[in-house]
């Protein structure tokens, strides 16, 4: 699969990409990310790539010719033209589904804002999608293309070894994870709990889905809606929820 992302700083974007499993993944040619400076397109003798927003207000917009010429730039290297993702605040939550869907592309273009955003032709006529990576607002659209790009990455075939799998965990079944533990048994007077010392494989699993349940009851209720739960679990999280009552 390949990244092609369209932003002012294409540094920070190879230089955030390029160490440990994201990094590992380019190297074995599993994902590739090419990072196409929109400067390189503007027809401008200063390399403008902003000016003034009509109807006035604070900050700059960026001008659509630069990005159209970046994006016919790589339609034409491709022969085909791959989807376009706009990343903004105001785009729609980014989550693991969405992840999942994406990893199915063999292109993806990421488009990168900055200032006080980009002239809303070029998203028309590119035909864009947008994606936000949360409810709050950061200098420009790079951060959040890596977090896509990270969490796309991980779901291509061949991204991960068996030992850092992505089948069990958290937003699997829309349940977060249970906690983990390793080496030594005792930290700080804090003993590992007994269960998973046990060796008892089904007890663990057992305890294991309480625990995911428990987590997301507490932190995420919002995504039990969507969980994939059976009888047992729905019997468990009714026992949580009225030991919850009991305690007020
Ligand atoms: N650009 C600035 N803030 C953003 C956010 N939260 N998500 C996606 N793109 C952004």
């Amino acid at each position: 699969m390949k990244f092609h992302v369209m932003t002012l700083f294409p540094d920070m974007v190879l230089d955030g990409l390029n160490t440990s499993i994201i990094g590992r993944a380019q190297n074995e040619k599993i994902i590739e990310v090419e990072a196409i400076d929109i400067r390189d397109y503007t027809r401008d003798k200063h390399r403008h790539v902003d000016d003034y927003p009509y109807g006035g207000g604070a900050g700059m917009v960026m001008q659509a010719a630069p990005i159209c010429d970046c994006y016919d730039d790589i339609c034409r290297k491709l022969g085909k033209k791959p989807r376009v993702i706009y990343m903004t605040p105001q785009g729609k939550l980014f989550n693991q589904e969405i992840a999942k869907e994406l990893a199915k592309e063999d292109d993806l273009v990421l488009l990168c804002g900055h200032y006080e955003g980009v002239d809303e032709r070029a998203l028309e006529l590119l035909g864009t999608e947008s994606l936000s990576i949360g409810d709050y607002v950061l200098t420009g659209g790079e951060l959040p293309a890596m977090v896509v790009i990270d969490a796309v990455s991980r779901m291509v075939h061949g991204v991960l070894t068996n030992d850092e799998s992505a089948d069990f965990e958290s937003f699997e079944d829309n349940l977060l994870e249970y906690p983990q533990y390793t080496r030594p048994e005792v930290y700080k007077d804090l003993r590992v709990p007994e269960v998973l010392m046990s060796g008892h494989h089904a007890n663990i699993m057992k305890w294991r889905r309480e625990k995911s349940l428990e987590r997301t009851y507490e932190r995420r209720p919002d995504l039990l809606a969507d969980a994939n739960l059976d009888k047992k679990d729905i019997k468990y999280l009714s026992t949580i929820k009225s030991l919850e009552e009991q305690n007020g």
